[in-house]
């Protein structure tokens, strides 16, 4: 009862002004937002891979499954931030919903979502880039191109977007809008444009055999394979539209612009995902796709180098948003985590001229490009589904628990057909949890043990509920 209390009062609008983040952006910057952070290297990189080696042509199909379980998991972020608001996130609904310690862990699982995905997708975006330099005939020295472990020094281009990244977040948050919107729309250009070349060169021929792989295996070295396998990696594609619940606090009107975002965000782009991942399968024999660049070079084996070179061009754009949009919801989680005690409260801080969060911006900006700089994290996509799929179950289950215990708290969104969504996409997506391998299991719990220990030894005394009792 003294939790929730604590949290009415916690975010209540005189709050909001206290704490001075702007309210400025609209549901079309959220749904901009969205799409900024989602399309990104899971379409452009890992259906490749998984069509190679996990779905065969059937990737379509590891697409549609993932889909729906974000879609169900969608519908419960939407109904949660739209009654909740707060600041918003899977971290927020889970305080609410179930108390102190459970929000403590899902932000903790949010923090290494967020943090290792901005970290990989820059590793990718670092090699795009130095493959357009090479193209233009000025290639960068191998030697800061690549991790320490990968026989170079560093990999500047990745750690250098990350700090450009951060300076753009702290110059303010409708500037940082501004500049996705423009991203997204070159990105969506370039996928209009392999839509309409790939649409005139399928072979019908390529979608036999169309399940290779089966529905599901674990091989012996302990990796997943098949269809189930498939959805549970290209996961990663859809990772993003949660962010944008992270932004309740900076929307225009959040009750309305949240569950629109999210979900508007959501539908967008898993069509695009099942035209592009479809027609990439058709225009080339998914063996051939075990490359990093697979849609860049379906086009240059269809002959089709001008496209392949504007694909590069809105890769880099495209990659760029995903991290600006997940940096953004980083900080936005740390923000509140230290707000409500549990992390310093040296992060407590906003700008006054730029009303942004400066001091967690910095740090994170910092921490992410040392990482990015130094080691090659090129196959942690996984861990990062896992973290995601973890904070889904919990908002689908928060949703079920708030309707038994809370049931006459305002929602001015409601999934339809009363539990039966937020049931599925628990389900479903603590069935994607289960089809990934044992070594990103092993991985997660190390995390969460780790953040165990600081909630214990640190958050526990020092947290704003502690305080109250
Ligand atoms: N969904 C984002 C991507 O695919 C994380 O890059």
């Amino acid at each position: 009862m003294s939790m929730q209390i604590f949290r009415t009062k916690h975010f209540s609008s005189n709050d909001h002004a206290e704490h001075g983040l702007k309210r400025c952006l609209s549901a079309w910057d959220l749904a901009f937002l969205g799409i900024g952070a989602i399309i990104g290297t899971g379409i452009f990189v890992l259906t490749g891979i998984a069509a190679a080696t996990q779905s065969g042509p059937a990737v379509v199909l590891s697409f549609v499954i993932a889909g729906l379980a974000c879609a169900f998991a969608a519908l419960s972020y939407a109904e949660l931030s739209a009654s909740i608001g707060g600041c918003g996130s899977a971290y927020g609904y889970s305080y609410v919903a179930f108390g102190e310690l459970c929000a403590f862990i899902i932000g903790w699982d949010l923090l290494l979502e967020y943090s290792i995905a901005v970290a990989t997708v820059a590793n990718g975006w670092s090699g795009y880039f130095c493959n357009a330099l090479t193209a233009m005939g000025i290639p960068l020295p191998e030697a800061l191109t690549k991790a320490p472990e990968l026989g170079g020094v560093i990999n500047l281009p990745a750690a250098v977007i990350i700090l450009l990244l951060m300076g753009l977040l702290i110059m303010g948050t409708k500037q940082s809008a501004r500049a996705n919107n423009t991203m997204v729309f070159v990105k969506l250009i370039t996928i209009a444009v392999f839509i309409a070349v790939a649409a005139f060169n399928v072979h019908v021929e390529n979608w036999q055999p169309f399940m290779p792989f089966g529905w599901f295996q674990t091989l012996p070295d302990g990796q997943t394979t098949g269809v189930l396998a498939g959805a549970s990696l290209v996961f990663f594609a859809y990772v993003g539209f949660d962010a944008v619940s992270t932004a309740t606090e900076e929307a225009r009107d959040p009750q309305h612009d949240l569950p629109f975002g999210i979900v508007a965000s959501l539908m967008f782009c898993t069509v695009i995902y099942i035209l592009v991942s479809g027609l990439l399968t058709g225009v080339v024999n998914y063996t051939e796709l075990n490359v990093s660049s697979p849609v860049a070079h379906a086009l240059n084996l269809l002959g089709y180098n001008w496209a392949s070179a504007l694909i590069s061009t809105g890769v880099i754009a495209g990659l760029s948003t995903v991290m600006l949009v997940l940096y953004y919801a980083l900080t936005r989680i740390i923000f509140a985590m230290s707000r409500d005690g549990l992390l310093s409260p040296f992060f407590n801080k906003v700008n006054p001229q730029t009303q942004t969060p400066v001091r967690v911006i910095i740090l994170c900006g910092v921490i992410m490009a040392l990482i990015a700089g130094f080691i090659p994290l090129n196959e942690l996509a996984e861990l990062v589904n896992i973290g995601t799929l973890a904070a889904f179950v919990l908002v689908c289950f928060g949703v079920i628990v708030l309707r038994i215990t809370k049931p006459d708290m305002p929602r001015p969104f409601r999934t339809p057909f009363g539990l039966l969504f937020p049931a599925l996409g628990v389900l479903s997506c603590a069935a994607l949890m289960a089809f990934l391998p044992s070594i990103t299991w092993l991985r997660f719990v190390i995390w969460l043990v780790i953040g165990l220990i600081v909630y214990f030894s640190y958050s526990m005394q020092h947290s704003k509920l502690a305080d109250a009792d």
